[in-house]
Protein backbone atom coordinates (compact mmCIF):
# COMPACT_ATOMS: atom_id res chain seq x y z
CA UNK A 1 0.00 0.00 0.00
CA UNK A 2 1.00 3.76 -0.57
CA UNK A 3 0.52 6.61 0.52
CA UNK A 4 -0.96 9.03 -2.14
CA UNK A 5 -1.28 12.56 -2.66
CA UNK A 6 -4.42 14.41 -2.08
CA UNK A 7 -4.67 16.80 -4.85
CA UNK A 8 -6.49 20.29 -3.59
CA UNK A 9 -8.64 22.76 -5.04
CA UNK A 10 -8.31 24.45 -7.67
CA UNK A 11 -6.30 21.53 -9.66
CA UNK A 12 -8.18 21.21 -12.83
CA UNK A 13 -8.02 17.36 -12.07
CA UNK A 14 -11.02 17.71 -9.47
CA UNK A 15 -13.48 19.23 -11.94
CA UNK A 16 -13.14 15.91 -14.69
CA UNK A 17 -16.20 13.23 -14.90
CA UNK A 18 -14.08 10.12 -14.08
CA UNK A 19 -14.22 6.87 -16.35
CA UNK A 20 -15.98 3.88 -15.54
CA UNK A 21 -13.81 0.96 -14.53
CA UNK A 22 -13.91 -2.08 -17.45
CA UNK A 23 -11.24 -3.91 -16.41
CA UNK A 24 -11.38 -5.63 -12.53
CA UNK A 25 -7.43 -6.67 -11.93
CA UNK A 26 -4.91 -6.30 -9.23
CA UNK A 27 -4.42 -2.64 -10.67
CA UNK A 28 -7.77 -2.01 -9.38
CA UNK A 29 -7.11 -3.91 -6.56
CA UNK A 30 -4.05 -1.60 -5.69
CA UNK A 31 -5.90 1.37 -6.18
CA UNK A 32 -8.48 0.70 -3.55
CA UNK A 33 -5.72 -0.28 -0.70
CA UNK A 34 -4.43 2.75 -1.43
CA UNK A 35 -7.28 5.22 -1.76
CA UNK A 36 -8.04 3.47 1.83
CA UNK A 37 -4.61 4.21 3.12
CA UNK A 38 -4.42 7.64 2.44
CA UNK A 39 -8.52 8.26 3.80
CA UNK A 40 -7.09 6.54 7.12
CA UNK A 41 -4.13 8.61 7.23
CA UNK A 42 -5.74 11.67 6.49
CA UNK A 43 -7.93 11.21 8.42
CA UNK A 44 -10.95 11.21 6.59
CA UNK A 45 -14.61 9.20 6.06
CA UNK A 46 -14.54 9.10 2.47
CA UNK A 47 -12.06 9.52 -0.87
CA UNK A 48 -12.60 9.29 -4.54
CA UNK A 49 -9.69 8.45 -6.93
CA UNK A 50 -9.93 11.62 -8.66
CA UNK A 51 -8.88 13.03 -5.29
CA UNK A 52 -5.57 11.32 -6.31
CA UNK A 53 -5.52 11.65 -9.77
CA UNK A 54 -6.70 8.51 -11.12
CA UNK A 55 -9.89 9.47 -13.06
CA UNK A 56 -12.12 6.01 -12.62
CA UNK A 57 -15.37 6.01 -10.65
CA UNK A 58 -13.59 4.44 -7.31
CA UNK A 59 -14.67 5.61 -4.14
CA UNK A 60 -14.13 4.76 -0.81
CA UNK A 61 -15.53 5.38 2.63
CA UNK A 62 -15.80 4.34 6.40
CA UNK A 63 -18.18 6.23 8.18
CA UNK A 64 -18.63 3.96 11.48
CA UNK A 65 -17.37 6.10 13.91
CA UNK A 66 -18.48 4.35 16.63
CA UNK A 67 -16.78 0.76 16.03
CA UNK A 68 -13.83 -0.10 17.16
CA UNK A 69 -12.80 -2.19 14.37
CA UNK A 70 -12.73 -0.43 10.68
CA UNK A 71 -15.10 -1.04 8.64
CA UNK A 72 -13.84 0.00 4.95
CA UNK A 73 -16.18 -0.09 1.75
CA UNK A 74 -14.63 -0.11 -1.99
CA UNK A 75 -17.73 1.33 -4.59
CA UNK A 76 -16.40 0.88 -8.05
CA UNK A 77 -18.85 2.58 -10.83
CA UNK A 78 -21.77 3.31 -7.95
CA UNK A 79 -24.57 4.82 -9.49
CA UNK A 80 -27.50 6.34 -6.98
CA UNK A 81 -30.62 4.52 -8.12
CA UNK A 82 -33.55 6.46 -5.71
CA UNK A 83 -33.50 9.19 -3.21
CA UNK A 84 -35.34 9.39 -0.17
CA UNK A 85 -37.74 12.92 0.01
CA UNK A 86 -36.41 13.56 3.66
CA UNK A 87 -33.53 15.75 3.74
CA UNK A 88 -30.33 15.95 5.96
CA UNK A 89 -28.62 18.89 6.41
CA UNK A 90 -24.34 18.20 7.94
CA UNK A 91 -21.79 20.80 7.72
CA UNK A 92 -19.68 18.72 5.31
CA UNK A 93 -15.62 19.00 4.35
CA UNK A 94 -13.51 17.41 1.96
CA UNK A 95 -10.05 16.54 2.08
CA UNK A 96 -9.08 18.14 -1.16
CA UNK A 97 -10.72 21.33 -0.10
CA UNK A 98 -8.47 21.79 3.67
CA UNK A 99 -10.29 23.60 6.77
CA UNK A 100 -13.34 24.80 5.37
CA UNK A 101 -16.91 23.50 6.36
CA UNK A 102 -20.42 24.45 4.99
CA UNK A 103 -23.69 22.78 5.49
CA UNK A 104 -24.82 21.10 2.53
CA UNK A 105 -28.41 19.33 2.71
CA UNK A 106 -28.38 15.91 1.00
CA UNK A 107 -31.03 13.50 0.93
CA UNK A 108 -31.13 11.40 4.49
CA UNK A 109 -31.27 8.01 2.37
CA UNK A 110 -30.11 6.60 -1.24
CA UNK A 111 -30.25 3.49 -2.68
CA UNK A 112 -26.71 2.88 -4.67
CA UNK A 113 -25.81 0.22 -7.27
CA UNK A 114 -22.14 -0.42 -7.59
CA UNK A 115 -19.44 -3.35 -8.75
CA UNK A 116 -16.80 -4.79 -5.98
CA UNK A 117 -13.94 -5.06 -6.67
CA UNK A 118 -14.14 -8.68 -8.88
CA UNK A 119 -16.77 -6.88 -10.30
CA UNK A 120 -19.54 -8.00 -8.55
CA UNK A 121 -22.89 -6.39 -8.51
CA UNK A 122 -24.00 -4.99 -5.20
CA UNK A 123 -26.89 -3.17 -4.06
CA UNK A 124 -26.98 -1.21 -0.49
CA UNK A 125 -29.03 1.93 1.17
CA UNK A 126 -27.00 4.23 2.88
CA UNK A 127 -28.52 6.47 6.05
CA UNK A 128 -27.53 9.20 7.67
CA UNK A 129 -23.61 10.42 7.32
CA UNK A 130 -22.97 7.08 4.94
CA UNK A 131 -25.74 8.58 3.01
CA UNK A 132 -23.84 12.52 2.82
CA UNK A 133 -20.50 10.87 2.24
CA UNK A 134 -21.11 8.47 -0.48
CA UNK A 135 -23.37 11.65 -1.92
CA UNK A 136 -20.53 13.51 -1.68
CA UNK A 137 -18.10 11.01 -2.81
CA UNK A 138 -19.93 10.42 -6.13
CA UNK A 139 -20.20 14.11 -6.76
CA UNK A 140 -16.74 13.82 -6.92
CA UNK A 141 -16.55 11.15 -9.60
CA UNK A 142 -18.63 13.98 -11.46
CA UNK A 143 -15.93 16.62 -10.99
CA UNK A 144 -18.39 18.55 -8.40
CA UNK A 145 -17.29 19.66 -5.00
CA UNK A 146 -19.31 20.21 -2.00
CA UNK A 147 -18.89 24.13 -2.55
CA UNK A 148 -20.46 23.95 -5.49
CA UNK A 149 -23.88 23.53 -3.66
CA UNK A 150 -23.11 27.11 -2.09
CA UNK A 151 -23.58 30.42 -3.75
CA UNK A 152 -20.68 31.97 -6.33
CA UNK A 153 -19.45 34.72 -3.81
CA UNK A 154 -18.87 32.20 -0.90
CA UNK A 155 -17.31 29.85 -3.64
CA UNK A 156 -15.42 32.55 -4.74
CA UNK A 157 -14.02 33.60 -1.27
CA UNK A 158 -13.26 29.83 -0.45
CA UNK A 159 -11.06 29.47 -3.89
CA UNK A 160 -9.10 32.23 -3.57
CA UNK A 161 -8.41 31.36 0.19
CA UNK A 162 -7.25 28.15 -1.35
CA UNK A 163 -5.02 29.46 -3.85
CA UNK A 164 -3.27 32.24 -1.52
CA UNK A 165 -2.44 29.35 0.91
CA UNK A 166 -0.96 27.05 -1.98
CA UNK A 167 1.39 30.26 -2.77
CA UNK A 168 2.42 30.98 0.87
CA UNK A 169 3.51 26.76 1.22
CA UNK A 170 5.25 27.25 -2.35
CA UNK A 171 6.99 30.44 -0.96
CA UNK A 172 7.81 28.92 2.54
CA UNK A 173 9.53 25.81 0.47
CA UNK A 174 11.49 28.39 -1.59
CA UNK A 175 12.63 29.94 1.75
CA UNK A 176 13.59 26.69 3.12
CA UNK A 177 15.43 25.55 0.30
CA UNK A 178 17.25 29.28 0.58
CA UNK A 179 18.12 28.59 4.20
CA UNK A 180 19.15 24.91 3.02
CA UNK A 181 21.44 25.89 0.97
CA UNK A 182 23.35 28.84 2.95
CA UNK A 183 26.31 28.28 4.90
NI1 LIG B 1 -14.48 15.49 -0.79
Amino acid sequence: MTLRTILTIPDPRLKKVCAPVIVFDETLRILSDDLLETMYAAPGIGLAASQIGVLLRVLVMDCDKQSESPNPKVLVNPEITWYSSEKRVYEEGCLSIPETFAEVSRSEKVKVSYKGLTGEDNEEIFTDLWSTCVQHEIDHLDGKLFIDYLGAVKRGLIVNKMKKLKREKIKDQKQNKKTKGSP
